[in-house]
């Protein structure tokens, strides 16, 4: 092992150590039990306390801060294993043997490339656009050039279809009375079925998770290209899940360090029980919509500052905190205005997030020597402070994960406007686990609402209305 990984490795057990003193072993038996439906819970706003389904992915036990895939404590597996037997683990439900990794990994390699969902892509003015709506483009493509779901007579031989293949131009022919318009290629040209063809036309609900997995990297390293003025560059197979992404998106091979920082940090982003996003993408998936709908929808929910997007909009707050000397004035000012502070507070944990006492020390193993973003850490630094020190005990808000995620991505080189993008390219992996989990014992979601609106109210036409009647 690398010394300056081992030196990472040991900051992780340090951590976990630190994370077990503070914190007890015994699982919350209300959330750790097989359901007898129908079920009595107490329901908040917000569907807090509500339990929808039972899981044996992963587990948040919020009060003591820990965090469960599969049996596996977080910290043993950010130490010990890799972002792809971590996909392995929730997919599958085991830590992989040396071949079953070996196979997994060489599906996720074939399915970096996606040259023609690229070739899209680039239609779009992707530079200008938002990068998770560019990410949620991306993936509706992929779905569009590898499923033909919804096509009632199954996936058109290449001749038929419209594509973007470099030696055919697709043409409309000049209308003669046809009902519909007709497309041909003006050179069509037989291809050979490419490998990841077979494996799609092979393809069962789990390939196309595997697909997502390595499909949702290629793509937001794409869009990162793209935003800074470069072409997507082409993924190197013998580079890890972590190191390709990176490579994909700075054009240089990673240090072992850089490659273990992003793979810790992919790991850590994987799975989080029923939160927004995987809620969002399982109430698609509960329709018998297909996966690639369901991880666009998890796309959408990510997006938001109270979800994903808090860890583009931490950064934003400390460059406008500005400095550390202003960091308990501005905190009593967004107090006083009762402004929610990003990179804090969690529906679940009430005691400090196990990712962010991880992602915490990386960030400060990394800032060494990077000037530019030092004085952001310090400011970070002093607002934790601050917000635990007002608010840790009396409201129970601790950082989050999204609180230090930007510092360690900053310090890696990568813009604020990819941060929420590198959440799902990590979040997929629980999106999707979860997603085939659900459909195994499927019931559509459909909650209802409390109507507290009127009844027996008397149509007024509209000729007859006026600005008093509502
Ligand atoms: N800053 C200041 N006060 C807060 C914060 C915060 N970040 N979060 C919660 N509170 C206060 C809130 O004002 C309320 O106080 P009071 O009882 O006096 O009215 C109390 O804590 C409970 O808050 P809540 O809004 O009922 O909590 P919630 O469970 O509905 O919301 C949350 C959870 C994560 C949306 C919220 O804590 C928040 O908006 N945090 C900032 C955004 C953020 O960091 N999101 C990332 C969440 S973790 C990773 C992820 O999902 O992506």
């Amino acid at each position: 092992m690398h010394k300056e990984t081992k030196a990472i490795t040991n900051l992780i057990l340090k951590a976990a150590k630190m994370a077990r003193q503070e914190t007890s072993d015994t699982p919350e038996p209300e959330h750790t039990k097989p359901i007898q439906w129908p079920l009595h819970c107490t329901v908040g706003p917000g569907l807090e306390g509500a339990i929808a389904c039972e899981s044996r992915i992963g587990y948040v036990n919020g009060s003591k801060g820990w965090l469960i895939y599969r049996g596996y404590d977080i910290f043993n597996l950010c130490a010990y294993s890799t972002f792809e037997e971590v996909c392995y683990l929730l997919m599958h439900g085991s830590l992989p043997t040396a071949p079953q990794l070996e196979a997994f990994k060489n599906k996720l390699i074939n399915y970096r490339f996606l040259n023609a969902t690229l070739r899209l892509l680039m239609g779009f003015q992707v530079e200008k656009m938002n990068a998770m709506a560019a990410l949620r483009l991306g993936t509706n493509l992929m779905r569009q050039e590898f499923t033909f779901m919804d096509q009632e007579e199954g996936r058109p031989t290449t001749i038929d279809a419209i594509g973007s293949d470099e030696d055919s131009i697709p043409m409309e022919t000049i209308p003669k009375g046809e009902k519909q318009a007709i497309y041909e290629f003006k050179w069509p040209r037989q291809h050979k079925k490419s490998r990841v063809t077979q494996l799609l036309e092979e393809a069962c609900g789990i390939e196309a998770c595997y697909h997502l997995i390595s499909g949702v990297a290629t793509i937001t390293a794409a869009i990162t290209r793209v935003r800074q003025g470069h072409m997507p560059i082409e993924p190197d197979p013998k580079l890890s899940h972590a190191a390709n992404f990176l490579y994909m998106i700075t054009g240089r091979r990673p240090t072992p360090v850089e490659e273990r920082i992003m793979d810790i940090a992919l790991i850590l982003h994987a799975d989080h029980g029923m939160n927004a996003s995987t809620f969002a993408a399982m109430v698609v998936a509960s329709t018998l919509s297909d996966i690639y709908f369901s991880v666009g929808a998890g796309i959408a929910a990510l997006n938001g500052p109270l979800h994903g997007g808090a860890n583009e909009q931490v950064i934003h707050t400390l460059n406008e905190i500005g400095d550390i000397d202003s960091v308990k004035a501005w905190v009593e000012r967004a107090s006083a205005g009762k402004r929610k502070i990003a990179g804090f507070g969690h529906r679940v944990y009430k005691a400090y997030d196990p990712r962010a006492r991880i992602l915490g020390p990386l960030a400060k193993f990394l800032i060494k020597g990077k000037k530019e973003i030092e004085p952001l850490f310090r400011i970070a630094q002093e607002l934790e402070k601050e917000v635990i020190s007002r608010f840790g005990a009396k409201k129970k808000i601790f950082p989050n994960v999204d609180f230090f995620s930007g510092i360690v991505y900053s310090c890696l080189g990568i813009a604020p406007e990819m941060f929420t993008p590198i959440f799902a390219v990590s979040r997929v992996s629980g999106w999707t686990a979860r997603v085939l989990e659900y459909l195994q014992n499927n019931r559509i979601f459909r909650p209802r609402a409390m109507y507290v609106g009127e009844f027996n109210k008397k149509f007024v036409p509209l000729n007859q209305r006026n600005r008093t009647i509502n």
